[in-house]
C-alpha cells in the first residue's frame, strides 16, 4: 500500500490512506492529554464512543528530545499502538518551537540558552512584552523564540527530521499516522514584527527576491489592503519601500512561513507525510500583534503559498462565530478544507455534515471533542466573552447526536469520498443565513427549510447533506429541517421508495420503509439517514 498521499480527484485535493480516498472525522485532544497514554486510554474510548476515525495528537518536542541529540519516542510509539488497537488512525501535531504563539514545549536545553536560541522582540531590547497576550493566560509574562534564528530552525528541523524518521521505521507499512501538523499557530503576539538586532536588520534588507512580483502577480491571495499596498510599492527595495504600510505583517508572515517551509522539509526528506500548518485567526478588528503576526491567517495567504510551499496545506482553527466565511476565505483558490480544530457548541455536528457535503473537506475535527456534551468546556468560554446572539454558538453540542453525525460519516465514507469533487456530493446549512436552500441533484431538486418551528423567525442548526449515487438513487442526511422534493430534470417526480437505514460495514442496512405521512411530510428533528429512489417523467409520456 502507498504512503497517505494527497493528490487530485475529481479535480480536487484529495487525501488517499491505504490508496482509498479518505476524510478525517477527527477530534482534537487537549493539549496535555498525549503526553499520557495511560490518561489517553479514556479518550480512545471517548473517541470510539463518538465515531471518530482519526486523533489529532500532539507530540512535544521537549518530551522527544529532552536533552539535545537524545531522541525518546516512547509517548509516540505507545500513542500509534492505541490508535491500531481502537481502529483509529493518527495525525501527529509538532508542538516545536511554537504553540499557540509561544514556545512553552520548546525542551529546557532550548529555553535556557537564550544566545543560540535568540528570542524574539517585542519592545526592542527586551525579550518579554511586558503584558500577557496568549491563550487567557492573564498573569504570565510572554516570551517566544524568533522566528529569524538560524540556529533555533536548525535544531527544531533536526528533531523533527528525527521524529518522522522513527514514524517511517515504525509506521511505514501500517500507516497509522497519516499526516503531521508542522509546528502549533504560529506567528508573532504583541507586535506586527520581531523588532530584535537581527529582524530589523533583515527589515531594512532587500525584500527577497520574486515575493513582490508573486504577489502582484496574485492579489487574490492578500486581502485588498495588502494587495494595495504590495500595487502602491516600489519594484524593489526595503520591506518599507516595496510594501509600505503592509511590510511588518508581510515581513513577519514570511520568515515565519521560511521557518516552517524549513522544518517541513527536512521531515519530508525522511518520510513525505501530507504536512499542513493550523492557524489562529484574526477576529473582528484585530491588528496584526492582536493575533500572531505572521501566522497563516489567510489575508497573507499568498505570502505562505511562496515562502513555504512545502506544506500541503493551511488550515484555520475556527473558534470565531464567522464559520463559513472563514471556509470559504481558506478554500477560495482551490485548496483543500482542513480544519484541524473547531468549536463544541450546537453547530459542530451540523458543521461537520456541512463540511463534507459543501466542502468536501480533508479534515473537520473538534478541539478537546471529550467536552463535547459539557457546557463548561474551554471554547464555549471563549465565546461567552463575544458578541453573539445566535443561540446555537452558545448551547453545547448534544453529544448523542455528535456521535449519530460522526458514526454515519465514518461509515458512509466509501459512498460520499469517490463523490469529493463532482455536483454529486451537495449540503445546505441552517447557518449560512439563509432559511431555504435547494439544492439541484439530476432528476432531484431537494429543497430544505431551516426555520425553526417553535419560533418562525429565528432559524435553527439544521443541515442536509445529499450524495446522487445512481442516476435514480440518493442518500439524505437530515437534520433540523423540513425536506421538500421535487422533480429536478422533469416536470414530474414519482417517489419509488424511502428508507431509513444506517451503513454497517459498507452496506445499506433499511430500517423503517417510510410511506403516508412519513414521506408527504419531511419534517426532520432528530438527525437521519435516508434512502431514496425516483423517477421522472414529462405530461404525457
Ligand atoms: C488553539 C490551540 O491551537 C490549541 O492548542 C488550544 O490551545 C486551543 N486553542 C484552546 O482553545
Amino acid at each position: 500500500m502507498s504512503i497517505p498521499v494527497i493528490r487530485p480527484h475529481n479535480g480536487h485535493p484529495m487525501l488517499f490512506v491505504e490508496d482509498q480516498p479518505f476524510y478525517i472525522v477527527g477530534g482534537e485532544v487537549h493539549n496535555s492529554d498525549s503526553s499520557s497514554p495511560a490518561y489517553m486510554e479514556g479518550i480512545w474510548q471517548c473517541a470510539d464512543e463518538l465515531g471518530l476515525n482519526t486523533l489529532l495528537l500532539p507530540v512535544s518536542w521537549e518530551l522527544v528530545e529532552p536533552e539535545e541529540g537524545r531522541f525518546d519516542f516512547t509517548v509516540p510509539d505507545a500513542l500509534i499502538q492505541q490508535a491500531r488497537r481502537y481502529g483509529k488512525r493518527i495525525v501527529f501535531l509538532w508542538f516545536g518551537a511554537w504553540k499557540n504563539a509561544e514556545m512553552t514545549y520548546a525542551p529546557a536545553w532550548v529555553k535556557t540558552d537564550r544566545k543560540r536560541f535568540r528570542r524574539a522582540q517585542i519592545v526592542k531590547g527586551k525579550d518579554k512584552a511586558g503584558r500577557s497576550v496568549a491563550g487567557g493566560r492573564a498573569t504570565l509574562p510572554y516570551y517566544t523564540l524568533s522566528a529569524l534564528c538560524e540556529a533555533t530552525v536548525t535544531a527544531d528541523g533536526k528533531a523533527f527530521a528525527a521524529l518522522m524518521a522513527h514514524l517511517k521505521e515504525v509506521d511505514g507499512a501500517q500507516h497509522t499516522v497519516i499526516g503531521v501538523q508542522v509546528e502549533n499557530e504560529t506567528g508573532l503576539l504583541g507586535s506586527a514584527r520581531d523588532r530584535s538586532d537581527a529582524a530589523d536588520a533583515a527589515f531594512a534588507a532587500p525584500v527577497p527576491e520574486g515575493l513582490a512580483a508573486f504577489l502582484r502577480a496574485h492579489p487574490d491571495w492578500l486581502d485588498p489592503d495588502l494587495a494595495q499596498a504590495v500595487a502602491a510599492g516600489a519594484e524593489q527595495g526595503s520591506w518599507t519601500e516595496v510594501f509600505g504600510a503592509g511590510a511588518e505583517e508581510l515581513f513577519s508572515a514570511y520568515y515565519t512561513a521560511r521557518y516552517l517551509d524549513t522544518v517541513a522539509l527536512q521531515g519530508k526528506a525522511a518520510y513525505p507525510l501530507p504536512m499542513f500548518a493550523n492557524c489562529w485567526l484574526v477576529h473582528k478588528g484585530d491588528k496584526p500583534g492582536d493575533y500572531p503576526s505572521g501566522g497563516p491567517v489567510a489575508r497573507v495567504r499568498g505570502v505562505w503559498r511562496f515562502a513555504a510551499p512545502t506544506l500541503d496545506v493551511l488550515g484555520p482553527d475556527i473558534y470565531v462565530p464567522e464559520f463559513l466565511q472563514v471556509c470559504d476565505e481558506y478554500t477560495r483558490d482551490g485548496s483543500p478544507l482542513f480544519i484541524p480544530e473547531a468549536a463544541t457548541h450546537a453547530y459542530a455536528a451540523p458543521r461537520l455534515a456541512y463540511c463534507i457535503g459543501h466542502y468536501h473537506a480533508m479534515c473537520y475535527s473538534p478541539f478537546g471533542f471529550d467536552d463535547i456534551g459539557h457546557p463548561f468546556s474551554a471554547i464555549q468560554g471563549y465565546l461567552f466573552g463575544m458578541d453573539v446572539t445566535d443561540p446555537a454558538l452558545k448551547t453545547p453540542q448534544d453529544k448523542a447526536e455528535y456521535a449519530w453525525f460522526a458514526h454515519t460519516l465514518t461509515a458512509m465514507m466509501p459512498v460520499l469520498a469517490p463523490l469529493y469533487g463532482t455536483d454529486a456530493l451537495q449540503a445546505a446549512c441552517a447557518e449560512s443565513g439563509e432559511p431555504q436552500a435547494t439544492l439541484a441533484l439530476g432528476k432531484l431538486n431537494l429543497s430544505a427549510i431551516f426555520r425553526n418551528p417553535m419560533v418562525p423567525d429565528q432559524l435553527c442548526n439544521g443541515v442536509v447533506l445529499a450524495a446522487r449515487v445512481a442516476p435514480d438513487t440518493y442518500y439524505l442526511l437530515a437534520y433540523h429541517t423540513m425536506l421538500n422534493l421535487a422533480a429536478g430534470d422533469a416536470e414530474n417526480l414519482d417517489i419509488l421508495s424511502l428508507e431509513e437505514g444506517q451503513f454497517e460495514n459498507g452496506s445499506w442496512k433499511p430500517g423503517r420503509r417510510l410511506n403516508g405521512d412519513e414521506a408527504a411530510m419531511l419534517m426532520i428533528g432528530a438527525p437521519r439517514l435516508l434512502k431514496l429512489r425516483v423517477s421522472t417523467y414529462e405530461d404525457g409520456e
